[in-house]
């Protein structure tokens, strides 16, 4: 375990620094855009108050588990290799606390520093982190499945598919567990296996 204080983390071209408030314009004006949410529209932010209580869940999850969200920038010479200025926000990438002793992994970045390798980029530090800070909690991520981009970030960072479900399609349920309510197709990724009680909190989160 570390202490619980946030702490930056860099990458070859990436810089990651812990969510504070006064990255929150930035955060939301990426947050905000539709074009962020292209895979689940109704998870736009129409209000800053929405990315500001995502600050007070990123501060609770250092305090409980020692992680929680980074915003990242471009480091200085990836940002010069690209002509644009290092200072500005580009996406967030996160572990944060989540139920039943486990870990959620998140990441969201500007449609304009999509398709660079920045995703993987950032949530593989990001994971190397939690395995540092919390190494006995349960990393997990949720994923639509019609997010291939996000799904093949998972399959890189080497997490594997514990749970398919949701939406019209037959998908498979490999734990044999029953299908969720939600409309859309979805699968649950984690770092190991996931107890019964640990799947359900999951499917549970939609
Ligand atoms: C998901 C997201 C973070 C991916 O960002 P990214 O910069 O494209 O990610 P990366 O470049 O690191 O990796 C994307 C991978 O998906 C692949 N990919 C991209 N689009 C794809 C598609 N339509 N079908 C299959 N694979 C695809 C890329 O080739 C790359 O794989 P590779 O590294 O093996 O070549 C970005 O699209 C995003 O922020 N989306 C909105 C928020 C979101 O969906 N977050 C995840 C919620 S679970």
């Amino acid at each position: 375990m570390t202490d619980g204080r946030p702490y930056p983390l860099s990458t070859e071209r990436l810089r990651l620094t812990p969510l504070v408030e006064s990255d929150l314009d930035e955060v939301h004006a990426i947050y905000g855009d539709p074009g962020t949410w292209l895979h689940l529209p109704s998870g736009r932010h129409r209000d800053l108050a929405t990315t500001a209580a995502m600050l007070g869940r990123s501060a609770e999850s250092w305090r409980t588990a020692g992680v929680g969200t980074w915003v990242v920038r471009r480091g200085d010479a990836e940002a010069r290799r690209l002509g644009v200025p290092a200072p500005t926000v580009i996406g967030t990438a996160a572990a944060t606390a989540i139920d039943v002793g486990m870990l959620n992994l998140g990441y969201r970045f500007a449609p304009s520093a999509w398709g660079t390798g920045y995703a993987s980029e950032a949530a593989s530090a990001v994971l190397a982190a939690a395995r540092v800070a919390a190494p006995e909690r349960t990393m997990t991520a949720r994923v639509l499945v019609a997010n291939p981009a996000s799904v093949r970030v998972l399959e890189r960072l080497g997490l594997e598919l514990r749970w398919s479900g949701g939406g019209t399609g037959a998908d498979e349920v490999p734990t044999g567990a029953a299908p969720p309510s939600s409309a859309l197709a979805r699968r649950i990724y984690a770092d190991r296996p996931l107890d019964h009680e640990q799947l359900r909190a999951l499917i549970a989160l939609g």
